[in-house]
């Protein structure tokens, strides 16, 4: 008898090769063995966004690296994985075709069964893994690629209550460092900036917020840091340190508040079905942000429900998410044959709308 389970999780849809093996034994306790990672961002760099055939092109050649390494680092061979578990969508597709076909390769060669995996599902079931909370719960996804409200009712159950029209938060970040001279990532440049300033100095707008939904708009206030940028170097003939903290800090602080009522907005429409155990989880790199995660915190607080906030290692892309995900799944459906295909667009909410167009991290959600 088997007493314990062993996936391979292999993640490749954006900028970071990845791959983690996770072992759940008998009782449901899910342990992370290893949870490897190769980012691309060097590679890119010089681009100011993330170059689609670079990317699939360093997954190509990183994965089995990144494969061998995970299994290492978790002390384990392939021969020990039962099953594998890859991110089939959504993401940029020479990379989600990477990680498939590698998969694929590793289903054929050892015949551990294959499980493609949303990549929304991994960063939506992940307070499962570290906090081990019950569904349902309410899941803020904000990175450089995502930004939407999720309720999560099961391993493959979510309804999307809404989510941005146009730039994701991290792109958004991203793109006001490029305005003010600061250096990529944009957000903890940013938000260095912003400690020094004052967020009342200009005046910005805080798009949709007339909008009774969970929608979210974030390019009318990049377009706004624009004009203003545009307007202090005309007056001085540069941008002074003190009015790039200024505009800094009032952009985080428009940020800040946009997030913040549409996360009241849809606590309130999640707290309306009475969950047991209410609790707003936030995922995604603009989490690290600590203005947004204190503003989540204090709007979780106000309506009682508990605010988790995973490792930042996992709200970031990784492969241990998508193993997981696989794990929680599996009572629920079989697995993927060889006809498995990357779905590039793939939404996570069958109901709703199909996603945004790309962005710099390939296509939105
Ligand atoms: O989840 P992530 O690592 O990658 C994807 O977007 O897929 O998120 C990266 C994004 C970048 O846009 C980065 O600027 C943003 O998260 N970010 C932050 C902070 N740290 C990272 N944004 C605001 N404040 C931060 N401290
Ligand atoms: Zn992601």
């Amino acid at each position: 008898m088997t007493v314990s389970t062993t996936v391979l999780g292999i993640e490749s849809s954006c900028d970071d090769t990845a791959a983690a093996v996770l072992r759940r034994d008998k009782t449901g306790k899910t342990e992370i063995l290893s949870s490897v990672l190769y980012g691309q961002s060097s590679l890119h760099a010089e681009f100011g966004g993330v170059v689609p055939e670079i990317a699939a092109r360093a997954h190509a050649e990183m994965l089995d690296h990144c494969v061998e390494e995970a299994l290492a680092q978790a002390n384990t061979s392939l021969e020990a994985v039962d099953f594998l578990a890859v991110t089939a969508g959504p993401g940029l597709i020479g990379g989600v075709v990477s990680g498939v076909m590698c998969a694929k390769g590793l289903s054929v060669a050892t015949g551990a069964p294959l499980y493609g995996v949303n990549h929304l599902a991994g960063h939506a079931l992940t307070p499962r893994m570290t906090d081990d909370i019950g569904y349902p719960y309410l899941m803020l996804l904000v990175s450089g690629g995502h930004c939407q409200f999720l309720v999560v009712r099961g391993p493959d159950d979510f309804d999307r209550l809404g989510g941005t029209i146009d730039d994701a938060p991290g792109e958004a970040f991203d793109k006001i460092a490029r305005l003010v001279g600061l250096q990529q990532p944009g957000g903890p440049a940013v938000e260095r900036a912003a400690r020094k300033g004052d967020a009342n100095i200009y005046t910005l707008p805080r798009p949709l917020l007339d909008r009774q939904d969970c929608d979210l708009s974030f390019s009318g206030l990049k377009t706004a840091v624009l004009r203003a940028r545009n307007n202090i170097v005309a007056e001085h003939g540069g941008l002074p340190e003190q009015a790039r903290s200024d505009l800094c800090a009032g952009f985080q602080a428009a940020v800040v508040d946009v997030l913040a009522e549409k996360t009241s907005r849809a606590l309130r429409i999640y707290l309306q079905s009475n969950p047991p155990q209410p609790a707003l989880c936030v995922a995604g790199g603009v989490a690290a942000n600590g203005a947004i995660r204190m503003a989540l915190e204090r709007v979780s607080k106000k309506f009682g429900a508990d605010f988790i906030a995973p490792p930042i290692a996992l709200c970031t892309d990784n492969a241990a998410m998508i193993a997981f995900a696989a794990l929680e799944q599996m009572a629920d459906r079989p697995p993927d044959d060889l006809t498995l295909s990357a779905r590039p667009r793939w939404p996570l909410d069958h109901t709703r709308p199909a996603m945004l167009g790309s962005g710099k991290k390939g296509a939105k959600a």
